[in-house]
């Protein structure tokens, strides 16, 4: 994430992620399950402004329906001024890009940066673990957008393994119209535990090395078949994507594909939206 101090307010930017992997390792006593995912932080992002404020406040203009309290971002900021024992307000506006119920962590990114940039504004100096603790509360993926960039992911996601790459990454993006919901997905996964479960180790050496080739071979999400099979325009789009290696993210709906080059991922760009017209299509780069 990116934070911008200006005179009156603070501003901060939130990037969606891709899973390039995405292992579902077993099942959980707390209705979880333990996963081995692989998250990348990619150039489609949110907006939060942050203004000094006597109560908390959060205007969304993209999401009228969800009810202030239940946004991630204003759940975010209660359990900062909780943790930290802190009673001043802020003045949030968030500017939505990243689509939702797609998969690309766009609330749990938001929540992340409602943390970082309400610390600043309120001049707290949150430790590490408080942060991280407040993070993983909040939901699986939001302790990865503490830390952005790639990552390798355990537990429930919250255990982070930073993973370095020399090269950038580019993708094509393939939002379907109608959004994926993430706790039916999980629960239309069928044999957690009787299948022997992937490893996150080839992708992770194809972003260690760069090898675009390798990292076209490697993806894999465990959550596609159910995604697939709960939204036939998750199946669509996959099968319009199968000769270009397509990906689906977290729990979808998004289909990705890794292209070779900025250019490559641009040019295509025009062919796949006339080939799934009712899809949103975006060229995208990864946030180093
Ligand atoms: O943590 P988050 O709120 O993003 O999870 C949404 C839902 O996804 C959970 O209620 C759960 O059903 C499912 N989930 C899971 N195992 C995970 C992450 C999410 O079963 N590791």
């Amino acid at each position: 994430m990116e934070l911008i101090l200006q005179d009156d307010c603070i501003v901060v930017s939130a990037p969606a992620k891709l899973n390039l992997f995405l292992e579902v390792t077993g099942c959980r006593d707390d209705g979880y399950h333990d996963l081995d995912t692989v998250m990348q932080a990619i150039d489609l992002r949110d907006t939060l402004t942050l203004q000094p404020g006597d109560r908390l406040e959060l205007v969304s203009p993209q999401t009228p329906d969800v009810p202030q309290e239940q946004n991630l971002v204003m759940r975010a900021a209660r359990g900062l001024q909780q943790a930290m024992g802190v009673n001043r307000g802020a003045r949030i506006h968030l500017e939505k890009r990243i689509p939702s119920g797609a998969g690309l962590g766009g609330g749990s990114s938001d929540a992340a940066s409602a943390l970082v940039g309400l610390a600043r504004l309120w001049s707290i100096d949150v430790p590490d673990e408080v942060m991280h603790r407040i993070a993983a509360g909040l939901g699986s993926d939001v302790p990865f957008f503490l830390h952005g960039g790639i990552a390798r992911c355990k537990g429930r996601g919250e255990k982070i393994f930073p993973v370095s790459t020399p090269v950038r990454w580019y993708y094509l993006l393939v939002v379907p119209p109608t959004p994926n919901r993430t706790a039916e997905i999980y629960k239309a996964l069928d044999g957690v535990g009787t299948y022997q479960p992937k490893t996150a180790d080839d992708v992770c050496r194809a972003l260690e090395t760069g090898s675009f080739a390798l990292l076209r071979n490697s993806l894999f999400n465990r959550l596609e078949d159910p995604g697939r099979a709960c939204n036939k325009q998750v199946d669509h789009c996959l099968a319009v994507l199968a000769d270009r290696v397509g990906c689906m993210t977290g729990s979808g709906s998004t289909c990705f594909v890794p292209c070779s080059s900025d250019s490559e991922a641009k040019n295509s760009l025009r062919r796949l939206r006339a080939l799934l017209p009712d899809c949103t299509v975006l060229a995208v780069s990864d946030v180093p």
